[in-house]
């Protein structure tokens, strides 16, 4: 049985969902500061988490549970748990509504499109690319990382790396991207002629392309994605993939390839992030709740305190496995995708 947990200000209540087929087609979003907690009965089987990014509704949940279903299908294909975590995070990163690969953000200057990619497995294995360019899936070329002496390739090593290692040298933009940028574009002309201004973004411009009209951004729904798995044999892995933020200077990182803060696997579980990435560094967030994991807490109780640890005005979203259950938490809307546990009566 699924159950999803609403906790206010000093309240909490529960509402049972009999019918999830469609991840958190019940769920009710409040306002930003709301944390919505999702979680399961023990299940022992081979199981995967997705998150399609805080701030991506649950309407648009559908391609993060079939990025589910495909790492499931990996694993029933008798591939590893880290296998299946790349195939669902693959999946992600090829869907132009989320914020990877793909669809991932465009800068400020209206061209760069820098991206960070991360992997971890249940014994330890970590490897990373951050602000790679013009290629499709960040999560393939990290993969590739780990065959190298290295944790974290960056920026024009990364690229040339990914290319080097035969993925295609294209610029991952879609008109989807592009509307994005263009409605956040006249959202910052009209925040400029409201004189709202918080950092002075021309004096510290640094992107190789001229500064454009407009200055400024107001965030848009849709964070990172990631996947968790936990399979038959007991291992974890966790995958991240990310356009990063919008409103940065040219070579910022986010928390995604930072070891410790986007995501985190081991013998007790694995977690995936999503949110304000300086905000999850500071928190070394998904290491915090892998800890509480593996000191005995399930993963649905790590990831909810964890999120009532987090400023509420910044962002979060946390996917966590321990050995026996799951775990889904936000402070703004998010949906999820679910593959392994048989569905509950009621279920498509
Ligand atoms: N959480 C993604 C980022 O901040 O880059």
């Amino acid at each position: 049985m699924h159950v999803l947990r609403r906790i206010g200000a000093g309240t909490t209540w529960l509402v049972l969902l009999v019918a999830i087929a469609t991840p958190l087609a019940a769920q009710e979003v409040g306002e930003a500061a709301r944390i919505v907690l999702h979680a399961g009965a023990p299940f022992d089987g081979p199981i995967v988490l997705t998150h399609p990014g805080v701030g991506t509704p649950p309407e648009r949940a559908d391609g993060a549970q079939r990025a589910a279903e495909a790492a499931l299908q990996a694993l029933r294909a008798g591939r590893s748990a880290l296998d299946a975590a790349v195939a669902g995070t693959v999946v992600m990163e090829d869907d132009p509504r989320y914020n990877a690969g793909t669809g991932a953000n465009i800068r400020l200057d209206g061209r760069t499109i820098q991206m960070d990619a991360a992997l971890m497995t249940g014994k330890g294995r970590f490897a990373a690319v951050a602000v790679i360019e013009r290629v499709r899936n960040p999560i393939r070329v990290v993969h590739k990382v780990l065959d190298t002496p290295h944790l974290l390739l960056a920026g024009e090593g990364a690229t040339r790396f990914a290319h080097r290692m035969g993925f295609a040298d294209v610029i991952p933009t879609c008109a989807e991207a592009e509307e994005k940028y263009r409605r956040r574009v006249a959202r910052v002309r009209e925040a400029l002629a409201q004189g709202a201004d918080e950092f002075d973004w021309p004096a510290h411009w640094n992107f190789p392309n001229p500064l454009p009209e407009t200055l400024r951004d107001l965030a848009e729904g849709g964070d990172t994605v990631g996947t968790v798995v936990r399979a038959a044999d007991g291992t974890f892995a966790a995958t991240l993939s990310t356009g990063g933020t919008s409103i940065t200077l040219h070579g910022r990182v986010g928390d995604v390839p930072i070891f410790g803060a986007g995501l985190y696997a081991g013998a007790h579980g694995a977690v995936a992030c999503t949110g304000h990435g300086e905000e999850i560094i500071r928190h070394a967030m998904a290491r915090q709740v892998y800890e509480r994991i593996a000191t005995g807490s399930a993963a649905a109780r790590a990831v909810r305190e964890a999120a009532e640890s987090f400023p509420s005005e910044s962002s979060l979203g946390v996917i966590a496995l321990d050995r026996h259950g799951w775990g889904v938490v936000a402070n703004r809307q998010m949906g999820y995708g679910l593959a392994g546990p048989a569905p509950v009566e009621g279920q498509e």
